[in-house]
């Protein structure tokens, strides 16, 4: 592979593991087999990005022009982390984006993990070519969405919040819940029934896509709702948030 078509890379920043491809972005797929790295025990937006140099290093593809496109499982506002759940709390109103840009000298665009799984979606899966309002889920630790108005991602909707039979939606209807309490997928389904009832009671979306790993079962559950949304699976699997952010990143770099 050449050196010098410098891919954009997307990264994906987990609790567990940070995870990085180079991305095809006209075919939206990804241009290597994915690197991952342990998250640090302490994962600091320092120690990620040297977790983020290290993926660099791996990548052919990936030079000192590329941009980085890196995904945090919390809400961020012009590149700074509002919330976090599942990262060290010193991301927290942290001039992050501007940090990691110093440090890693590549233009970096950080982005809700569900947001950027959105965007993939947008541009090269279930939600491809839909007009009006697409809202996509993600159901795994938490529930994450993307509200996405004609192409136009409008970040941060956090609607797994939703407060649903006074409770935070998440902790009754994510994915893990369904493994916590040991759900059959139709007890699971009637409390995705009432979080999807509610979402599409409020925004009335043109189009729901479910993500997160559980969408491979998507048969188990998607045929047992009754909504008036058409609601699909996502496409992209667990590869949407990297595509998502590398697409991001790149618009970016264009922009500049
Ligand atoms: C967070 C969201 C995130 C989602 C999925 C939620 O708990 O608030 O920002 O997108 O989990 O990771």
């Amino acid at each position: 592979m050449s050196k010098k078509t410098g891919l954009p890379l997307g990264i994906d920043v987990g609790g567990s593991g940070i995870k990085g491809a180079p991305v095809d972005l006209a075919k939206g797929e990804f241009a290597a087999k994915r690197k991952r790295i342990d998250t640090p025990a302490k994962s600091t937006p320092e120690a990620v990005a040297d977790v983020i140099d290290q993926i660099v290093d791996h990548f052919d593809d990936v030079r000192g022009d590329s941009p980085i496109g890196i995904t945090i499982p919390g809400v961020v506002t012009r590149g700074v982390v509002r919330s976090a759940a599942n990262i060290d709390k010193s991301w927290l109103d942290f001039e992050a984006e501007k940090l990691l840009e110093k440090k890693l000298g590549h233009d970096i665009v950080l982005v809700n993990d569900a947001d950027a799984a959105g965007v993939a979606e947008l541009h090269y899966g279930a939600a491809k070519g839909q007009k009006g309002l697409v809202i996509l889920t993600t159901l795994g630790t938490g529930i994450g969405t993307a509200l996405i108005h004609n192409g136009v991602l409008v970040p941060n909707s956090e609607l797994g919040h939703l407060e649903l039979d006074g409770f935070d939606a998440e902790k009754r209807a994510a994915s893990s819940i369904k493994d916590i309490e040991g759900l059959s997928y139709p007890e699971w389904t009637k409390r995705l029934q009432r979080y999807y009832s509610h979402l599409e009671n409020l925004l009335w979306p043109d189009l729901i896509v479910v993500g997160g790993g559980v969408s491979k079962d998507a048969e188990q559950f998607l045929p047992l709702l009754r909504l008036r949304t058409k609601i699909v699976p996502a496409t992209l699997e667990n590869k949407a948030g990297i595509i998502g952010a590398a697409h991001l990143a790149q618009e970016y770099h264009d922009s500049r």
